[in-house]
């Protein structure tokens, strides 16, 4: 691969995460501000030949690895035929696609995604009861991302993950609850770490760690709780218990991060490079797109993007101090 994607720090970074759009059809309480966000204009937001064209030139360089997100990446109108024009660049390296989602509008999406190539899906859902679900997004459908969960593992996707921002006083509770959805199906429930991102209400003491959890979970399991090997690239801890046919895992940004192992870098719907979650450094290629760039010199702004890239951004003593956008245009 090329050093046009590895920073000053040894990270080469072979994934890349699309945000496809800035909407969403949920309003998370730990995703967007209470006011909602101010959009994009749509004349300033990326085509898709434009994301096309990005992805093959990130894809080219070494990148095999790209996960849609949004805002909501299913209420982008063409997202079958982005995927489709994704599933192109297989070719050129990329091997997998896959795509954030908090399953609202999916069923009826997911057998066309399925053919047009997508291999997996990480399904976005932190309660459980149909009550907190309206409390927490602000919306209902607590029972169509359930089903949308089920049916998406009887496709046959290559993995279904299910992302859980556990917050305390919430749905801490319902851990072990979703650790009991990985009995019977090959689910992988990621218990995540809430994080502060502009207007989302964090505060410390809403922050569980992923220790508490998973002593909480040994308390009840005991020794059938066996942890997984670690992952390169990771973000996830994986642990599963004996005998079940899924695995739960945690994300734990915040008490112990993995900046070291980064390998991501992100394009955001208005087109700007962001080359870590937090912080605002962030460079558009949509401007010197249609100033008419060539591949070279998009190759250029990128490789130069990426080698101002810190160390380190994530964690407890680092990260509140940041200036940084609303987590639901930056898509995770
Ligand atoms: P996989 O590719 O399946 O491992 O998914 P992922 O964990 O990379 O992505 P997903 O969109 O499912 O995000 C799950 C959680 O991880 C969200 O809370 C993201 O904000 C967080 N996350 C994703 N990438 C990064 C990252 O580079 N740094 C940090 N600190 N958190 C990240
Ligand atoms: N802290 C941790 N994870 C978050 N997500 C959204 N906001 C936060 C936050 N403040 C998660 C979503 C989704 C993924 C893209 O990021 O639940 O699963
Ligand atoms: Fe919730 Fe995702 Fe929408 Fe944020 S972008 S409000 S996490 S569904």
């Amino acid at each position: 691969p090329s050093s046009v994607l590895s920073d000053l720090f040894g990270r080469h970074h072979n994934y890349l995460r699309i945000s496809v759009t800035e909407r969403c059809n949920l309003r998370c309480t730990y995703c967007m501000p209470e006011d909602g966000v101010e959009l994009t204009e749509d004349s300033r937001l990326l085509t898709t030949p434009e994301i096309l064209r990005i992805a093959r030139l990130f894809v080219q360089q070494g990148v095999d690895k790209i996960r849609l997100t949004g805002g909501e990446p299913t209420v982008r109108r063409d997202l079958v035929e982005l995927v489709r024009g994704l599933d192109a660049l297989r070719p050129l390296g990329l091997q997998r696609i896959a795509m954030t989602t908090n399953g609202i509008a999916l069923r009826r999406k997911l057998p066309q995604l399925r053919e047009a190539g997508m291999d997996g899906l990480n399904i976005s859902l932190d309660t459980r009861d149909p009550r907190r679900f309206e409390l927490l997004t602000r919306r209902r459908g607590c029972e169509q991302v359930l089903r949308a969960i089920a049916e998406a593992t009887a496709l046959g996707f290559e993995f279904v993950k299910v992302n859980v921002v556990v917050m305390r006083g919430q749905n801490e509770d319902e851990v072990p609850a979703f650790v009991e959805m990985t009995h019977d199906e090959p689910l992988d429930v990621r218990f995540i770490e809430y994080m502060p991102f502009d207007g989302n209400r964090w505060a410390v003491q809403k922050l569980v760690g992923y220790r508490e959890m998973l002593d909480r979970l040994a308390r009840l399991y005991g020794d059938r709780i066996e942890q997984l090997p670690l992952e390169a690239n990771h973000t996830a801890r994986g642990y599963r218990i004996r005998g079940y046919r899924g695995q739960f895992g945690f994300i734990s940004s915040m008490t112990r991060s993995f900046c070291a192992s980064c390998n991501r870098v992100r394009v955001l719907a208005d087109g700007n490079l962001k080359v870590c979650l937090f912080g605002s450094t962030e460079v558009s290629l949509r401007d010197i797109i249609r100033a008419g760039a060539s591949d070279a010199d998009v190759i250029d702004t990128i490789g130069a993007a990426i080698k101002r890239k810190k160390r380190a951004h994530a964690g407890l003593d680092v990260l509140s101090q940041l200036p940084n956008r609303p987590m639901t245009t930056i898509g995770g």
